[in-house]
């Protein structure tokens, strides 16, 4: 059961959208693009890896809410495999951050019952960041609650690539020659395979792209773009992107009912009709 008195205070703007939740249609899984830490910092006349240090309190509200508001899964994008570019002190720093995040929120982690699992080309990371990686996922392996992805050095087409990859070192162990997949069984060789894919994505920071984020497994999410920057993120901005996502009609391709019955009978035979 959801508590609600621990998802806000009364009388709070945190409470009055809270009540706009409808909590029997809630998205499963919330995917994240994390974006904005370097125009906070900017704006703010710092260098950009204050925002990064700042942006740490977010995924620390952001995790917890998700498990207090009961999803399934919430993922969160922290760096790209296109992210190398950045100066040298800025990604020694992300990492630094990571490894820090990870040690101090171990305990909180275990308090929510919360699975944590690193996706991404986590062999490409620095030995040091990938022990804190293995560690905190070994201590959480049995935990039921929440399972919260986060995406290091993680691209969706690099996903894609490793996909086919594997599939191919697969197939040639069990040496078949006359193969064909379907997308259950290449989704199934994916990183994230046995989670289901994001309902609900969310950038933050008014981008309006992807950023090459989980491109196989958004096909039909919805998506939030919201202006808010990831340091300023909290859980009211979590509970209005989820208010957005409720108000989404999800056609997957089809039309409402009672029309839809109408179509396909009409595509049955072959004959658009109005
Ligand atoms: C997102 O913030 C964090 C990472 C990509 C690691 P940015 O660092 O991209 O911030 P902006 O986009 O420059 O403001
Ligand atoms: C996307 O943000 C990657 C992460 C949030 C980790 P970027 O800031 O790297 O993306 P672009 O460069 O704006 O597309
Ligand atoms: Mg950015």
């Amino acid at each position: 059961m959801i508590d609600l008195s621990k998802l806000a205070e009364p009388g709070s703007i945190e409470e009055s959208l809270v009540e706009k939740i409808d909590f029997q249609r809630m998205p499963r899984h919330v995917a994240v693009i994390m974006d904005g830490n370097g125009r906070w910092a900017k704006q703010r006349s710092l260098p950009r890896v204050e925002g990064h240090r700042a942006g740490i309190a977010s995924v620390r509200e952001i995790v917890e809410t998700s498990a207090r508001l009961e999803l399934g899964v919430i993922t969160l994008y922290a760096f790209s495999v296109e992210n190398w570019k950045r100066p040298r002190y800025e990604v020694a720093t992300l990492m630094m951050l990571l490894k820090e995040y990870l040690r101090k929120e171990l305990a909180t982690l275990m308090d929510n019952n919360i699975r944590f699992s690193p996706i991404g080309r986590i062999d490409g990371l620095d030995e040091s960041v990938q022990r804190e990686l293995r560690y905190a996922q070994e201590k959480t392996a049995a935990n039921t609650g929440l399972l919260f992805q986060i995406a290091l050095n993680y691209g969706g087409r690099a996903e894609i690539v490793d996909t086919v990859n594997r599939i191919m070192t697969l197939l040639r162990e069990r040496e078949a020659s006359d193969f064909a997949i379907d997308e259950e069984f290449f989704a199934a060789h994916l990183y994230t395979a046995n989670v289901e894919d994001p309902d609900l994505l969310v950038r933050t920071s008014g981008e309006l792209r992807v950023s090459n984020f989980l491109l196989w497994q958004i096909a039909y999410a919805e998506i939030h773009v919201t202006k808010v920057l990831w340091p300023d993120f909290r859980r009211k901005n979590l509970f209005e992107a989820i208010v957005d996502f409720q108000s989404r009609d999800r056609r997957y391709g089809g039309v409402d009912e009672p029309d839809s019955r109408m179509w396909v009978e009409a595509d049955s035979h072959g004959r658009r009709q109005s």
